[in-house]
């Protein structure tokens, strides 16, 4: 995160809704990354929120009105405008959308909004029958129709009591999906990125499975780096730890077949194609349709070979289309690696050693190498997932 936000200029709009405190988090999280966030709070957020909090958070005098402002020449909303890289407007009340769909420009928020290139996110947060309304959702359909974002809301219990559509999206979330719109790079723009991710389940009977120890964090590291490069990504996986990034599509499956089936049906609109998931190499030959009872005597599970998604997928591939497999060994990595690359055709094996404390399945760091066709090997150190998913796609961008 800290690579795509650091030294990025970010308005942070906070209007007057009773989520305006988890604006707090999303300013501390910026901050973090590296951003500088000038926060911004309506009449009515200050009535919610004090700025001392933000201007706390962010080390940046916080913006209440549109008069003051031309004291100082660094917060005249001209100058904002102009050097921005995204407003982000988080919460956003039915107000704020209703006042930027017709071009109001009332306070500082909305005259900014006018003045300025930058992309520009919303993340509603209202009471449900706020949210539905024709008038808040043609609102909304302006605003996307000239190019404005939005994140959320989610659904569940809101503040005013009622369950609904109408809750701001978690703070992590907002600025996750703020990083493709500050990042520089964008050469992945109209490029579709197919990624499997996660485990399998293999039935045994109906409460009982084989499964595996994938947490499905390569998958989503992988997911995300193609966001913030600008490419639609679609992420089929199996169970996981962790869920793929905000702005994939995603398409969840439980056994390979399933798997199989959802790439398939998907290769051909994809640029590339990653097979970041353990798939489960063998299945149950028939799972008991009942439970299995204790019996006394041992029981005997005939398995059966799965198909190889990524070995079809390579197969089937169209000119200029890029395959990637991930080979998980515990030993001879390179060996395996090279191997696999070679008996499935692909344009690059990751190979990553598991079972080690710092590479793995659930580790966040992973010890990898890249495998090309005639034995060509690039070890890596010792990365995180996050830089190892960019180091991937700085290769596959040599590959196409
Ligand atoms: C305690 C309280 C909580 C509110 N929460 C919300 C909310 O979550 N969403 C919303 O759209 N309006 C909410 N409102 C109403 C807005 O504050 C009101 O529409 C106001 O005009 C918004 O102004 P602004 O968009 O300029 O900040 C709330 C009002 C109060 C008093």
């Amino acid at each position: 995160m800290r690579r795509i936000f650091s030294s990025k200029e970010i308005v942070l709009g906070v209007t007057g809704s009773i989520a305006a405190y988890k604006a707090c988090e999303i300013a501390s999280r910026l901050v973090e990354y590296g951003a500088r966030v000038t926060p911004v709070l309506t009449a009515s957020a200050v009535q919610l929120v004090g700025p001392a909090t933000f201007e706390a958070l962010t080390g940046n005098r916080a913006i209440t009105r549109l008069f003051d402002p031309i004291q100082n020449p660094d917060i005249e909303h001209i100058a904002v405008a102009t050097r921005a890289h995204l407003f982000l407007i988080a919460p956003a009340t039915a107000n704020i959308l209703a006042r930027a769909a017709h071009g109001l420009a009332d306070d500082w928020l909305t005259t900014t909004l006018l003045a300025t290139r930058a992309p520009v996110l919303f993340a509603p947060a209202m009471n449900a029958n706020m949210y539905a309304h024709p008038a808040t959702q043609a609102n909304i359909a302006t605003l996307r129709e000239r190019g404005c974002h939005f994140v959320g809301p989610a659904a569940g219990r809101l503040a005013c009591g009622a369950v609904g559509v109408g809750r701001m999206i978690d703070p992590a979330t907002v600025v996750e999906a703020a990083a493709p719109l500050v990042s520089a790079r964008r050469e992945l723009a109209g490029r579709h990125v197919l990624i499997t991710s996660g485990s399998n389940r293999e039935p045994i009977d109906p409460v009982r499975f084989i499964g595996n120890r994938s947490s499905g964090r390569m998958g989503r590291a992988l997911a995300f780096e193609a966001l913030v490069r600008g490419a639609r990504v679609t992420v089929v996986t199996g169970p996981a730890d962790v869920a793929p990034p905000y702005g994939a599509e995603v398409v969840g499956i439980e056994t390979a077949r399933e798997m199989a089936e959802a790439v398939q049906s998907r290769l051909e609109h994809a640029d590339i194609v990653i097979g970041a998931a353990a798939v489960a190499d063998y299945r149950v030959e028939s799972a008991a349709s009942a439970k299995i009872k204790k019996s006394g005597a041992p029981v005997t599970l005939t398995l059966t070979e799965n198909p190889d998604i990524i070995a079809d997928a390579a197969a089937r591939r169209r000119p200029g289309q890029v395959v990637v497999g991930f080979a998980a060994e515990t030993e001879r990595l390179l060996d395996h690696a090279c191997e696999k690359l070679e008996r499935k055709k692909l344009d690059l094996v990751v190979a990553n050693a598991v079972g080690e404390e710092d590479s793995g399945f659930g580790s966040d760091t992973v010890r990898a190498a890249f495998v090309a066709p005639g034995r060509r090997i690039e070890e890596l150190s010792v990365l995180t997932k996050a830089e190892l998913a960019a180091r991937l796609f700085d290769r596959i961008a040599e590959l196409m």
